[in-house]
């Protein structure tokens, strides 16, 4: 049926009949001879239907777009003057011995290279939508890298092994889709927030080294960089610590540039303990390229006049920081209005700032609403801290330290982005020396800040009981250019401590017995120290793709409202299945 792709013949098969299948991507007639683009995966080959040839004339008039042809013909030299250097097949044409029309399309709601389509027409139409060449790329480039992921992990001696996907719920953090059983009324399945749960024990029974490409679930809020359904590059290891473990982890994902990218990332990879990460970037996974840090000024504003700014830096837990700006003098009042308005997403009640015009006139030379609230020391301070020049601008955050993380960590990556001191490169990072918890404010209790199996720092196990804010966790997070594309650790191997962990979260016994405790019963069974770590592919993918969305490196996405506009799902089912499934509707 087919002897070539379409975008893959060249000047290498002048003079040969080639048969070709594919879409019609354009037909343009040029009065008396008509040319179609035909498309198929490999890119596009310029078709020439003559008019001697009745047959085949006729046929490639009444073809239109995204009708399938077979084309039989004879490869030529193009014309010179109408080469085009941007296509493998530039330099030839193929004169039409015959067309065929294997299926005629119905118009298309868009045109393949159209690229200014809305979102919801191209996930309605999937299928037409992926045959963009953005779209064949990107999810060939996902294929690449799975490729090379799974080439390396074997070659490191890592086996696939599944694991279930009708489980029991593994808290990472997020909500659960619930299962239904037939069998056992009242009774749930959750689809796997991950395999966590199932790589401990598969070191327990000694595999030594598992890895899983596989989907795990979870019902949160969604955002470019999230998706309700995704993929995980799920890794485990038994006998390796972190350095082991993370430096491992480093050459793979070189490894995966270097074959998919032909990139060398920078190596090795710094490691920035969290602490670090929050004080200067106010990011825990912050994005290297931008030059800008955040700076300290809580202990300045404790006396200040400034009433917003003493009371952050008083308060348990406030923090005052400051984010320079060099050059941001210039910056409109409309310009800061637009950035207020955005820290605002997070939380924050202002967006004061000190515009330093000349610091030879002293005071005289800098403009700020908040100059008047503040002494000339003070103003000193925060000049040297800062190490203000002429022209540059100070943004102030002050707040709880998690606001002001959160609004300045962010107006630092879109001013950098916004004003293009953004380095066109790639900085990967370590994050390493996480808080093993985290304060929840509402609920009022402890929570795992990664989960709950990640191994305390040796020595820390004491702080469990009486200080869990201090324990400081083996775990370890991937960042790329501000995403955090993998996350892993160290598990804990003891039941003892499995238990300590638990109560530290106000799981009760009774509670972690039903819940995990198949977990602490095989912690007791000869469970070898183990660790690993999982990458989140759709986000590795779409970094190396350059794409702004996960949705566009996966074949079929769900909408930022947890929908398939495909297939339409989630979608209602009939009274008879809900009722095998022992439920009834409120
Ligand atoms: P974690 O929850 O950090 O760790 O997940 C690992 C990685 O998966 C990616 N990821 C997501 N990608 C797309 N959409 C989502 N909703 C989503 N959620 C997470 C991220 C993240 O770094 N069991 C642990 C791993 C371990 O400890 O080995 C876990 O699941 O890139
Ligand atoms: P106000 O006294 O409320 O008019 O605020 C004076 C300046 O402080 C304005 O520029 C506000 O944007 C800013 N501001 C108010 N609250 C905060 C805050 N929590 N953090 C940083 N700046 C603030």
């Amino acid at each position: 049926m087919r002897t070539h792709y379409c975008g893959l013949v060249c000047k290498d098969d002048l003079d040969q009949k080639v048969n070709l299948c594919g879409w019609v991507h354009r037909r343009r007639d040029h009065g008396g001879v008509i040319f179609i683009d035909l498309r198929d995966r490999e890119g596009l080959v310029q078709i020439v239907a003559d008019p001697e040839n009745v047959a085949t004339f006729q046929a490639a008039e009444s073809v239109r777009n995204e009708f399938v042809l077979r084309v039989t013909g004879k490869v030529r030299r193009r014309p010179p003057g109408t080469i085009n250097t941007n296509l493998v097949s530039g330099e030839i044409e193929v004169l039409a011995e015959s067309v065929e029309i294997l299926n005629p399309a119905l118009t298309p709601p868009f045109l393949i290279d159209d690229n200014d389509i809305s979102e919801t027409l191209r996930l309605t139409h999937r299928y037409i939508d992926l045959r963009r060449p953005y779209m064949q790329n990107n999810l060939r480039l996902r294929y690449k890298v799975a490729m090379a992921l799974r080439t390396f992990l074997d070659q490191h001696g890592f086996i696939d092994i599944e694991t279930p996907t009708l489980t029991r719920s593994t808290p990472e953090g997020a909500r659960d889709y619930l299962v239904p059983s037939r069998v056992h009324a009242g009774h749930f399945f959750a689809l796997p927030q991950s395999p966590q749960l199932f790589k401990q024990l598969l070191m327990i029974s000694g595999f030594d080294r598992y890895y899983q490409i596989t989907k795990c679930f979870r019902d949160e809020d969604l955002r470019a960089d999230r998706q309700p359904e995704f993929t995980q590059v799920d890794i485990e290891t038994s006998f390796m610590d972190s350095n082991e473990i993370t430096a491992m982890m480093e050459e793979m994902i070189c490894a995966v540039f270097k074959s998919a990218l032909n990139v060398d990332l920078p190596t090795p990879f710094p490691r920035m303990p969290y602490a670090d990460a929050m004080n200067t970037y106010g990011s825990d996974k912050p994005d290297l390229r931008v030059p800008l840090v955040l700076t300290e000024l809580t202990d300045v504003m404790r006396e200040v006049e400034f009433k917003v700014f003493r009371e952050a830096a008083l308060s348990p837990g406030g923090r005052v920081a400051a984010l320079k700006i060099p050059n941001g003098a210039a910056l409109t009042r409309k310009d800061i209005d637009e950035y207020t308005q955005f820290v605002a997403i997070y939380g924050a009640k202002g967006l004061a700032y000190i515009k330093v015009n000349d610091l030879q006139k002293g005071v005289e030379g800098l403009q700020s609403p908040i100059l008047k609230f503040l002494a000339p020391r003070v103003v000193t301070q925060i000049l040297n801290r800062t190490q203000a020049q002429n022209g540059d601008l100070i943004f102030f955050g002050a707040d709880k330290s998690k606001i002001v993380n959160e609004a300045l960590g962010a107006l630092r990556v879109k001013i950098g982005h916004d004003r293009g001191l953004a380095e066109k490169t790639w900085k990967p990072l370590w994050v390493i020396d996480f808080p093993m918890f985290e304060w929840n404010e509402d609920a009022k209790r402890w929570e795992a800040l990664h989960h709950p199996f990640t191994s305390p720092r040796d020595g820390h196990e004491d702080f469990l009981e009486n200080d869990p804010g201090k324990v400081v966790a083996k775990a370890y997070d991937m960042v790329l250019n501000g995403w955090e594309i993998g996350g892993g650790s160290i598990r804990i191997h003891r039941a003892d401590i499995q238990s300590k962990v638990f109560a530290a979260l106000n799981i009760a016994p009774e509670e972690a017995q039903n819940k995990f405790g198949f977990l602490l019963e095989a912690l007791q069974y000869g469970a070898p120290p183990h660790g690993g770590i999982a990458f989140g592919l759709d986000r590795v993918v779409t970094l190396m793709a350059g794409a702004e969305s996960i949705r566009d490196v996966i074949a079929f996405p769900k909408t930022q409202r947890a929908q398939c506009l495909l297939a339409q799902a989630p979608n209602t089912v009939d009274d008879k299945q809900l009722s095998e499934l022992h439920i009834r509707l409120r």
